[in-house]
């Protein structure tokens, strides 16, 4: 098993909520995906757990070598409920394929005002 990319990203929580606030159906559509927006909407404020999803789409990106325009936004899933899992799909797993990345790994914590999510790309 070789580690091919890490990658690390920090959400503001009011950041996130005011973007739910302000667009929200618009928000889900672009960037999560329904096990994410269902995951997240089983607490009475989602903003927390989105927040999360956010930063380890981003931390994915890191870990894999590529940022938000090559890879749409929802090809990164991070499920919730227990040990959170990567799934991905479309622009995202053809980035991970061609360069040999079979599994990606994330831990997450969050805090009242930040998620913080820590992401490793894994080969073999
Ligand atoms: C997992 C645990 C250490 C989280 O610590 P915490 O300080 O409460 O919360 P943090 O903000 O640091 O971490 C939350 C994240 O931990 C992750 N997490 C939850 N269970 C996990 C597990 N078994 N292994 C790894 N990560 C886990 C989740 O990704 C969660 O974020 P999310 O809800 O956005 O997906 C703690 O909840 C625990 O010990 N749980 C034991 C399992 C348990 O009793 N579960 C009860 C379910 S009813």
């Amino acid at each position: 098993m070789n580690i091919v990319g890490m990658g690390v990203d920090l959400a503001e929580i009011d950041r996130i909520r005011g973007l739910l606030q302000r667009y929200g159906q618009r928000f889900k559509t672009r960037c999560f995906t329904d096990h994410e927006w269902g995951y997240a909407h089983r607490y009475s404020d989602p903003s927390a757990r989105l927040a999360a999803r956010f930063a380890g789409k981003e931390a994915v990106m890191k870990s894999l070598g590529v940022g938000w325009r090559k890879v749409y936004w929802t090809d990164i899933e991070i499920t919730g409920g227990g040990m959170p899992t990567v799934n991905l799909s479309g622009t995202a797993l053809q980035r991970a394929e061609s360069i040999g990345v079979d599994q990606v790994l994330v831990t997450i914590t969050h805090t009242g005002d930040k998620a913080l999510v820590f992401a490793l790309s894994l080969a073999g």
